[in-house]
C-alpha cells in the first residue's frame, strides 16, 4: 500500500482558523498582535519567505511590520534595529530571516532578540528551555514537523529518528524535541559518513538538505514515516530532498514538497506570534 499524504496545508488551515480567533479576542481586549520580520539582503528565496510570512499574518489578523536592510548592514546597525523593536510595546514577535550575508555572526544576532519576543526560537535562552522540555518558543519548523508526526496517531516513544541537517532552524531542535518524547535520535550532517546507516534504521526520517532527490527509496526503511523538509527552487518550481514517487512507494506516511512542512512553519510562527501577544497583555493587566 502506498504512504499516506501528510497534508501540512491541510493541518495548517485548521491552526491558523483557532489563531484567528485567538487574535480577534486579543483585539477585543485592546492588544492588536504584531509580527516584526527582519531581512538583511536581497535573497529572492528568502524574499519569498517572508511574503508568505506576511500573507499569513494578514490572513488571521496579526499585524506584520517589514524592516528591509541592505546586504552590507553592518552587525552594529542590525543589532540597534533589533533593540529598537525589543524595545517597542507595539511589537510582539520578532524574527530575523535566515541565512544572515556573510559576514554577520548569525548566534550575535539570534541572541540579540528579547527571548520574550523570540518567535523563531533560536536565541540561546529558548532553544535552552526546549533542551529542558519547555517549547513555548521552539523553533517554528521543528514544531510544526512535530504536529505532522503526532498527526499520524503513530507514538513517537521508542522510535528511531534520523535527522539529515543539524543547524537551529531544523536539526538541532527537532532532535531534542524528539528526545523528549523518547525516541532514539541520530543527527546526520554533510560530515556524516555512510549516512545510509542511520537513514535505513529509522522509522521516522527527516531530511532538510535543499538538493533535489537526495533521499533516493533505497536509503529509506520500509513503513517509515518520511518528513520533506528540505527546499529547492528550479526557477519558480519547488522540490524537496526526497525522491517523492518511489519512497511513496514504501513509507507508510509522507510529508510532500510543496504542502508539507513549509504550511505548517507557517502556521507555528503564527502561533509562537499569538503566545507572544497574550504573554505581553496578561503582563500588562496585571500591573
Ligand atoms: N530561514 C529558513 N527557515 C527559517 C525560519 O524558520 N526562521 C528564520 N528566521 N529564518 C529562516
Amino acid at each position: 500500500m502506498p504512504a499516506k499524504i501528510l497534508d501540512g496545508k491541510k493541518l495548517s488551515e485548521k491552526i491558523l482558523e483557532e489563531l484567528q480567533e485567538q487574535a480577534m479576542e486579543l483585539k477585543q481586549k485592546g492588544i492588536i498582535p504584531c509580527l516584526a520580520v527582519v531581512l538583511a539582503g536581497e535573497r529572492p528565496d528568502s524574499r519569498l519567505y517572508v511574503k508568505k510570512k506576511q500573507e499569513a499574518c494578514k490572513k488571521i489578523g496579526i499585524e506584520s511590520k517589514t524592516v528591509f536592510l541592505p546586504e552590507k548592514v553592518s552587525e552594529k546597525e542590525l543589532i540597534k534595529e533589533i533593540e529598537k523593536l525589543n524595545s517597542d510595546n507595539s511589537v510582539h514577535g520578532i524574527l530575523v530571516q535566515l541565512p544572515l550575508p556573510m559576514h554577520i555572526k548569525q548566534e550575535k544576532i539570534v541572541n540579540a532578540v528579547s527571548p520574550k519576543k523570540d518567535v523563531d526560537g533560536f536565541s540561546a535562552e529558548n532553544l535552552g528551555l526546549v533542551a529542558q522540555g519547555i517549547e513555548t518558543f521552539a523553533s517554528c519548523t521543528a514544531k510544526g514537523i512535530i504536529r505532522l508526526i503526532e498527526s499520524t496517531g503513530i507514538k513517537i516513544m521508542g522510535k528511531n529518528a534520523c535527522i539529515i541537517n543539524h543547524s537551529i532552524v531544523v536539526g538541532k531542535p527537532l532532535a531534542l524535541m524528539l528526545l523528549h518524547r523518547n525516541a532514539t535520535v541520530s543527527i546526520c550532517h554533510r560530515a556524516t559518513k555512510n549516512i545510509s546507516d542511520f537513514t535505513k534504521k529509522a522509522d521516522i526520517l527527516v531530511s532538510a538538505v535543499g538538493k533535489k532527490n537526495f533521499v533516493p527509496a533505497e536509503i529509506v526503511k520500509p513503513g517509515a514515516i518520511v518528513i520533506d523538509a528540505g527546499i529547492f527552487l528550479e526557477g519558480k518550481k519547488v522540490f524537496g530532498d526526497i525522491d517523492f514517487e518511489p519512497v511513496k512507494k514504501i513509507a507508510s506516511w509522507i510529508a510532500p514538497v510543496p504542502g508539507g512542512v513549509g504550511p505548517m512553519t507557517v502556521a507555528c510562527l503564527m502561533e509562537n506570534t499569538i503566545i507572544a501577544a497574550k504573554a505581553f497583555a496578561s503582563k500588562k493587566w496585571e500591573k
